[in-house]
């Protein structure tokens, strides 16, 4: 019994030794940041902002895969399930809480395939249309999609996505079963929009500011408490009347369960330092949003806001009767 337990014991110090070695040289070569939707598309904006810059600090390459599809679900599968060696990581958002409850029979269990990094901004959403849609403001908005909700559609990034639970509140507000239409990303959904394709969406400022500044898509409103201050003249949605539907689009660093905490820790002080960044704060600034506080980039703060959020989102998505599957 002797030997087995002496053997037993240099196992677990070698094991240790060598997940401490792993980390101690962490990283020795480029690590992959998976975006669950399309490219071009807000989540994609944010990732490949951080992540060129928390390359700099890591001394290795941080490269973005799309893994798009299913509301964010396949992209968030593929790094529950990619080794724990800290050289898969995902950029998610509120889906990630969301979808949770959205998706009844997930292949991942959220709360236990994932360890935290860090949060990394919060980005307000605006109700947009396609340029030449009819309603002038907000209020005629509310009053034509009112009477019109089964010819009009509504783009959004499949169940889960954020645009998605935008529309629901946006629908449950005004009793209008709109008819939805569903893509990888609304970086290909924006495209449909501009091109006239699809009439309505509800998106993250990320997406919709430059298209908006350049009249080639027309903003009702925002959904944060306050105006935003690069639209100053776009009512709140509690303005119109419509409060139920305050949500901004937190997003965050996650890693599967059982990456090294060297690695963690690293990923985690990076995400911090390119948060600081000036020229990361002041091109988030131009997208209408800001890095999360340096206290709100790690692991503890992530896991408090996954959780809070999870059981904040489920009664409501319970009411609402919507589900993936
Ligand atoms: C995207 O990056 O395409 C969006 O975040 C999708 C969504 O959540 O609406």
């Amino acid at each position: 019994m002797a030997q087995f337990t002496r053997f037993a014991g240099l196992s677990m110090l070698g094991l240790m030794l060598g997940s401490a070695a792993l980390a101690q040289g962490y990283p020795e070569r480029q690590i992959t940041m998976v975006v669950p939707f399309s490219a071009g598309g807000p989540t994609d904006t944010v990732a490949r902002l951080v992540a060129e810059k928390m390359s700099e600090s890591l001394g290795q390459q941080i490269i973005v895969e799309n893994v798009g599809g299913a509301g964010g679900t396949l992209g968030a599968g593929r790094v529950a399930s990619a080794e724990a060696d800290g050289y898969t990581v995902l950029l998610h958002h509120i889906g990630m809480a969301t979808s949770a409850t959205l998706y009844r029979s997930l292949a991942y269990d959220t709360l236990n395939a994932f360890d935290y990094v860090g949060l990394v901004t919060e980005v307000p959403m605006t109700l947009v249309a396609r340029k030449d849609f009819e309603p002038a403001d907000m209020a005629a908005f509310v009053s034509y999609v009112k009477e019109n909700a089964d010819s009009i559609t509504l783009a959004n990034a499949g169940i889960g996505a954020a645009s998605h639970l935008c529309g629901m509140l946006f629908m449950q507000a005004l009793d209008a079963p709109i008819v939805t239409v569903p893509y990888k990303g609304t970086g290909p959904a924006m495209t449909d929009l501009l091109g006239g394709q699809v009439d309505i969406m509800c998106d993250q400022t990320t997406n919709t500011s430059e298209q908006v500044r350049g009249g080639t898509i027309k903003a009702y409103a925002v959904t944060t408490p306050e105006r935003l201050e690069i639209f100053p003249d776009l009512p709140t949605v509690a303005e119109a009347g419509l409060p139920g539907m305050e949500v901004a689009i937190w997003h965050g660093i996650y890693a599967p369960k059982g990456t090294p905490p060297e690695a963690i820790e690293k990923l985690s002080a990076a995400l911090q330092a390119a948060l600081a960044d000036e020229g990361v704060a002041a091109k988030m600034a131009d997208l209408g949003t800001a890095p999360s506080p340096a206290e709100d980039a790690t692991p503890q703060a992530l896991q408090a806001k996954l959780e809070s959020e999870i059981d904040r989102w489920k009664p409501v998505i319970e009411a609402a009767g919507v589900y993936a599957d």
